[in-house]
């Protein structure tokens, strides 16, 4: 039986070479430090963890939630809107997601008929363009991030087919630039929101890894008429945990919610206790001390590395958000950042080629600096043999 059309329609997964060589490379028992993966290496805080332990040994909590989320969950993350942004919602604005990326792509599926577009930009998480656009047998429209614009869209530039045009993908705090948005972009944004009829999808799952006295704004805090998703993954390193959520205007958040209560059960009763313990650390303005060790150790190795491929030739400034580097390649190594990633593996280290989400991403890579000190010390080591 041959795949639906748009399963053949995902673009070839551009890992499957390098993949190949790394396995090669382990049954050789060869060193090989990972440096590809937005996976954080630290723990969640221990708050957390001793939440999940202590809630998980409860009789009560092994049920079917719901896919929206229990109403306790959803009046914790309303109180985290306004203690964080100072913004004011309902909890029939929350919906509960299985980590954003779930959100990301069914959110899709409340707006997208065959045949209609999404604006999607490059380079860019590639589930906005894939799990989302293509698997809706939807047509995504790329725009542009350019270093020269702070990899910020010029949205009054943007050309679009009123008729088809349904949705529009944003992140920032930006994977993979690491880019951080500007309150005139917000401001512009906002106004683009209220200006069009086009649902704004707003990937907020960095919103607290950020750096230099940056604080990532909501967009809430500017419009009410989009849909915002955050994620527990990155604030409080929970990525396996599987756990976000969507905020945002009540219609678009019903379709969300309808959507997926004929796909999922919700997140385990569990965890959304526990995520409410994280959630709650955030008091009025203030970040909490949890977050705070996590930043700071984001920002010394970004420190660090950044000033070691500035040595190594490389020029990278400090991003203000998220704990990825974006770095161009060096003239002397071409613009395919495929072949140059190949031979970062042979000397020991793994970055995933800037090709890997979109096509204005080659000539770059993306390192994740998801991994200790003494690691990333090591790979500058290799990379400089
Ligand atoms: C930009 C962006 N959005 C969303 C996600 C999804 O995160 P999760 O599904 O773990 O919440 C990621 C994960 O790497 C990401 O980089």
């Amino acid at each position: 039986m041959d795949y639906a059309k748009r399963v053949h329609n995902i673009p070839p997964y551009l890992f499957a070479k390098l993949e190949q060589i790394i396995s090669e490379l382990k049954k050789q028992n060869k060193e090989l430090i990972s440096l590809s993966i937005g996976d954080p290496d630290l723990a969640p805080p221990l708050v957390i963890r001793k939440a999940i332990a202590d809630f998980a040994l409860m009789e009560t909590t092994h049920n079917y939630s719901s896919s929206q989320g229990e109403n306790e969950f959803r009046e914790a993350i309303v109180r985290f809107m306004k203690n964080r942004f100072n913004v004011d919602i309902s909890i029939e604005n929350v919906c509960s997601l299985l980590g954003s990326k779930e959100g990301l792509a069914n959110i899709a599926r409340v707006y997208l008929n065959p045949n209609d577009q999404a604006l999607v930009p490059d380079p860019a998480y590639p589930v906005y363009q894939q799990g989302a656009t293509i698997l809706c047998d939807s047509i995504p429209v790329i725009f542009p991030l350019h270093e020269e614009n702070e990899f910020l869209p010029d949205l009054s530039s943007l050309k679009f087919d009123k008729k088809r045009t349904k949705m529009l993908y944003l992140n920032y705090p930006n994977n993979p630039t690491g880019a951080v948005a500007t309150k005139k972009f917000m401001k512009e944004l906002a106004d683009f929101c209220d200006d069009n009829d086009i649902i704004v999808c707003y990937d907020n799952a960095y919103s607290e890894l950020t750096f230099d006295n940056y604080r990532a704004e909501s967009l809430l805090q500017y419009t009410d008429n989009a849909i915002e998703f955050f994620s527990l993954s990155k604030m409080f390193c929970m990525t396996g945990s599987r756990i976000g959520f969507a905020v945002g205007r009540e219609d678009i958040i019903k379709g969300l919610i309808k959507v997926k209560s004929n796909i999922d059960s919700g997140n385990p009763i569990y965890l959304q206790k526990a995520a409410i313990v994280g959630l709650d650390l955030y008091k009025q303005n203030s970040i909490p001390k949890e977050v705070e060790l996590i930043k700071k150790e984001y920002a010394r190795r970004r420190n660090y590395f950044v000033k070691a491929l500035n040595k190594l030739g490389f020029h990278v400034n400090l991003p203000k958000g998220t704990f990825y580097l974006w770095v161009r390649l060096k003239e002397e190594d071409g613009n395919s950042s495929e072949e140059f990633v190949k031979k970062c593996i042979e000397k020991g280290v793994l970055f995933v080629p800037g090709r890997g989400y979109g096509n204005n991403g080659e000539g770059y890579f993306r390192v994740a600096l998801t991994q200790p000190m003494d690691k990333l010390q090591r790979a500058i080591e290799l990379l400089s043999q």
